[in-house]
């Protein structure tokens, strides 16, 4: 009879000690089981009762489940604390685990900038498909077929890809094939900047067969040349600095008449060639850069664009988003842009 009341003591404690969440239930449990006037001391208190032989039994049995109370009971304390110190401790010594951050690549911030810097002046970005018809490339902008001058141009045609109107297909070689899709979309005042992908068979330490272009257009009532110099002026001055200036040179393009080669002035001699101390500038010779091409829209242009060139006139620039970011930033090999390596790229 009193064997089974021990053994039902100790059960009901065991179930107790395993169901606690902290240290105070604990304690609780073993005063009410454990303690002075614990339900087990009560059960001892009934031992003289019982004969010697009895007595020595059921004294054993108590102290065993004495035992196996305090322990479970030490068992669970020890347990219940070593979590505690796993959810709340931590070394604050240690060095944070840094996560890697990205960064964008210098052509997309280049990209990004140049679209700010036209922004400003109301050019909207457009993009138009890079692969794309010869008519948009050349036919429509002025290049006969068979005309010598689309040898310039380098370019990629694609197999199997041919229309009827349109002629064959073909990976955009300049920006310039935005000027008529654009022309197509949208009815004058037009200020447009294509910046996309283009590409030619070229490859070296300044060319990649696979490059950026960004081309502005301006289609209005009465846009003449000083239109276009201001707005190269405005764009050398934001994009290189205050001091720096644009020069347009004659030259020839098909689809521009007249048409100009665009200069920068250049950052160590500002457009003199000479140094301080009277010698020639090393960086330029000359005291102007090279950058790209620009013109008047031909009003051949204007006409396949669907624009009457007696009512408007226009103009347009394009040239190498490389070619402006290497000399911004001092990158002497176009290819360094392109291989992706981290230790290049996160000097940017
Ligand atoms: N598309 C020409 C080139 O790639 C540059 C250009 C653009 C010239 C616009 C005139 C007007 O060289």
């Amino acid at each position: 009879m009193i064997k089974n009341q021990v053994n039902n003591l100790k059960n009901e404690a065991v179930g107790e000690i395993l169901e606690a969440k902290d240290e105070k239930t604990l304690e609780e449990i073993r005063t009410r089981f454990l303690g002075r006037s614990g339900k087990i001391n009560e059960l001892t208190k009934e031992i003289p009762k019982f004969s010697s032989e009895e007595k020595e039994e059921i004294g054993k049995l108590i102290n065993e489940t004495k035992k196996t109370i305090e322990s479970l009971l030490s068992e669970t304390k020890t347990k219940l604390n070593s979590k505690k110190e796993k959810e709340e401790w931590f070394d604050v010594t240690l060095p944070g685990e840094k996560v890697p951050l990205g960064s964008l690549h210098l052509i997309t911030k280049t990209i990004n900038e140049i679209s700010d810097i036209f922004a400003r002046i109301g050019f909207k970005r457009a993009r138009y498909p890079e692969v794309e018809w010869d008519w948009y490339a050349f036919e429509g902008l002025n290049f006969p077929e068979n005309h010598p001058a689309r040898d310039e141009w380098e370019t990629f045609f694609v197999d199997n890809l041919y229309s009827k109107k349109y002629g064959r297909g073909l990976l955009t070689p300049h920006t310039s094939s935005g000027q008529l899709r654009e022309m197509e979309a949208t009815k004058p005042p037009i200020r447009m900047l294509n910046i996309a992908k283009c590409y030619r068979r070229q490859s070296d330490i300044s060319h990649s067969p696979m490059f950026y272009q960004f081309e502005g257009l301006v289609v209005d009532k009465g846009i003449n040349i000083t239109h276009l110099k201001g707005t190269l002026d405005y764009f050398f001055k934001q994009f290189f600095g205050p001091k720096r200036e644009a020069r347009i040179r004659p030259f020839h393009f098909q689809f521009t008449e007249p048409s100009f080669e665009v200069d920068v002035s250049c950052s160590e001699c500002l457009g003199t060639g000479k140094l301080k101390n009277g010698e020639v500038c090393r960086v330029c010779k000359e005291g102007w850069l090279e950058i790209g091409g620009a013109g008047m829209v031909h009003p051949n242009v204007l006409k396949n664009g669907g624009i009457d060139p007696e009512e408007f006139t226009g103009f347009a620039f394009g040239w190498g988003v490389e070619r402006v970011l290497m000399m911004k930033y001092g990158i002497g090999d176009i290819r360094l842009l392109f291989e992706g390596d981290l230790r290049f790229l996160k000097q940017f």
